[in-house]
Order: C-alpha cells, then structure tokens, then sequence
C-alpha cells in the first residue's frame, strides 16, 4: 500500500516500509549537514530499530530522549532540549525527526520552529492517533500548567511518513483513546466512518491502514483549506472545548489521566447534548452515539463542586474571542457549526447530565 496526499506546503506520505523516508533524505542530501531523532522513552526502544533498518542515512544521527507522558509537554522539556542543539551546534541545515505520538511531534515541531527562528522537522507519527490526526496540519505546541497547547506555533514540517506497522507495539489503551479523535472525524466529515464504527466492536477493528488514510485525508483537506483555523477548520475542535477541560482537569494528581483521545471523545457527549438542544442535533441518534462511546470508553466522573473548575478550563480555550466559551456543535453527521458562543447556564445544564450517566 502506498498512497501520498499532497499538500501546498509538504507531502503525507503512507508507506510501510519507510521508503519514502529514505529516498526523501536521499534526495535532499545536501539539504541537511546532521539529523536528530527525538524519541521518547517508549518510541526509542519500541520505534527507533525499525526506522534505522530502513533508512540508511539515519544510522549516525544523533538521538534526543525525553520521557513519554502528557506532563512533559512543557517549555521546560523544550528548554533542554534548545539546549541541547546549542550545545551540539545545530544550524538551519539540522533536521529533526519527531518519531513518535502527538507528545514528540506537537514538542518535537515546536522546538524546531522557534529554534534559531526556526530549522527543519519531519513527522514520523508512530501512533495511530499521531497519524490520524496530530502529526498532521503543523499545529505545534506545549501545554503552560495544566493548560492544554497555549504556547506553540503554526509550522510546517518538510513532509510527513506514515508507517502503519508502528501501531503494532502501541498498547491497547493508546489504541482505544485514537477512535476519539477518529470518531470526531466521523461525526463532523464522514457518516460512513460512523457506519464503520458503530458495527464493530474497537478490538476488532484491523483495518488502520483505511482508517488512517480516511482521517489523513480529511484532516489534509480541511486543513489546506484554512491553514491558520481562520474558519473551517475550527470544526477539528468539535469535542475539544469540553474535552480539552477534561484532560486538564484530569492532570491533577488526584485524578484519574485521561488520554487526549479519551477526553475527546467524552467531551464529545457534553457537545451533543448542546447540539441537541441549540441546533436539534436529533436526540435518538445523539443517544446512539453516546451509547457507543460509553460502551468503548470508561466514564470520568466530575461532580457538581468541579464545575466551577472545568469551566474555567473552557475560557482558557483558544477558540474563545471574548468571555463567551465557544464551541463547534453539529445539527446532523457531517454539519458542524463553529463558533457557536453558548451560555454558562447551558453548559452547566450539560455537565450536569453528563455527571449523572
Ligand atoms: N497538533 C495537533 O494538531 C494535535 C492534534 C491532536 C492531538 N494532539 C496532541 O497529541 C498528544 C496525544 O498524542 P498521543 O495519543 O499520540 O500520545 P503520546 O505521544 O503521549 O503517545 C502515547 C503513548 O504511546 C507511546 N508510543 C508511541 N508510539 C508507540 C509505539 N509505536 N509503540 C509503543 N508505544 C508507543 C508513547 O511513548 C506514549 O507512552 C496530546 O498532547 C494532544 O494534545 C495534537
């Protein structure tokens, strides 16, 4: 299988074997004087053998760990890791390769981007949330407390290799968490991939290889529509206002992490009920939907002495322009509606529903 989807500033391409990689840094030779690969601890023993097997000119780069988790996107991380090229010398003529999930390539890129203004990066996402949907757009960022991606950049990576064979090492949990995000994409691009979902149970899925380039595609698309989420692409954000909150607020040390795509996908509950109330998002197949996620996902339970925390995660969402908390809601599979400003009155009323499941 092999399919490459364009894009004005850099290429995808899927290819298991990494060809495409090492004929790229062929290729671009006199591009780069050094390579960099940044790992984390888990993609260094799990990823780093099969990418060095197929690709050649990688042999002597230098390699860059951090420790994998959520909690180490952070400008701390990025400090070492300037430090580090400094240290070593790194120019304009270094590339960095971000081998691993959307932890090393949100970090990854952003530490590329503001490094002397800016150096080359690729992304080698090597999970299946990571190829479906982080690795892609060049959105990069770091979280500021438990404050999701409020530092970043919008950056382009020389192009993008995705190899499916990484998913095999991925655990389950890491697994499940991505049909967040691909869930997402269903909901707001695509009823078949809802069609596809909903008739099987998450573990036996095998298809990745249709799965990852169905999301590639939709999110390439949207993105080359409006690189700087001027408009349209603000809808990759539905479950995001709620979710994002989740996953902060889930930081805690009292509280159970959530995963990025787990949080999503049941911030994705609290957003439909608001669709169904604000735009008549229709509530049997609402329920459908939330049946399916709860079925795949485990429930986060917030109590009512939360709210007042979530919400404030909420106005710290990006997408807000003034004290309204904006939201992407949908009136149908494949509608979806940005900036829809939403009363706190009503998003309590859907917390509140949310916390008696
Ligand atoms: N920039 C964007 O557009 C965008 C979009 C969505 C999500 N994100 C970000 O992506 C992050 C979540 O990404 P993620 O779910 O990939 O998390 P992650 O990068 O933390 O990876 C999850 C776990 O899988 C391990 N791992 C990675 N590849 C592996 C492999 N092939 N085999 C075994 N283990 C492997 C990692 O070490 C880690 O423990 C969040 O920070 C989220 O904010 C960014």
């Amino acid at each position: 299988m092999k399919e490459v989807l364009q894009n004005p500033d850099y290429d995808i391409f899927i290819d298991d074997s990494l060809k495409y990689l090492n004929d790229f840094l062929e290729n671009k030779k006199d591009h780069y004087s050094k390579y960099y690969i940044l790992v984390d601890e888990n993609t260094h023993t799990t990823c780093i053998p099969k990418l060095l097997s197929n690709v050649s000119l990688l042999q002597n780069a230098e390699i860059l760990e951090i420790d994998a988790g959520e909690e180490n996107k952070n400008l701390i991380i990025a400090n070492g890791l300037w430090e580090a090229l400094l240290e070593n010398n790194a120019n304009r003529k270094t590339l960095i390769i971000n081998l691993g999930g959307g932890l090393v390539s949100d970090l990854g890129g952003f530490v590329a981007s503001t490094f002397k203004r800016g150096i080359p990066f690729i992304n080698v996402p090597t999970t299946l949330l990571a190829q479906t949907d982080a690795a892609i757009g060049s959105k990069t960022a770091v979280n500021l407390g438990h404050a999701k991606n409020q530092i970043g950049t919008f950056a382009h990576p020389e192009a993008i290799f995705i190899s499916i064979d990484f998913i095999s090492s991925l655990p389950e949990r890491d697994k499940n968490s991505a049909f967040g995000e691909i869930l997402k994409y269903a909901l707001i691009a695509d009823e078949k991939l809802w069609e596809i979902l909903k008739n099987q149970e998450l573990d036996e899925i095998t298809d990745y290889e249709m799965i990852v380039t169905e999301c590639a595609k939709i999110k390439n698309d949207i993105v080359t529509q409006d690189p700087k989420e001027k408009g349209i692409r603000k809808i990759l954000n539905f479950g995001h206002t709620v979710g994002h909150a989740f996953e902060s607020f889930s930081m805690n040390p009292h509280n159970r992490q959530l995963y990025h795509g787990e949080a999503i996908a049941l911030g994705m509950i609290v957003e439909m009920y608001i669709s169904s109330k604000i735009l008549n998002f229709n509530n049997s197949l609402r329920e459908e939907i939330q049946q399916y996620i709860l079925d795949n996902f485990r429930i986060f339970s917030i109590e009512e002495k939360d709210f007042p925390q979530l919400i404030d995660f909420m106005r710290k969402d990006k997408k807000n322009t003034d004290s309204n908390i904006s939201f992407v809601l949908i009136s149908e599979i494949g509608k979806a509606h940005i900036n829809q400003n939403i009363d706190e009155g009503l998003i309590l009323e859907a917390l509140k529903y949310y916390s008696e499941l």
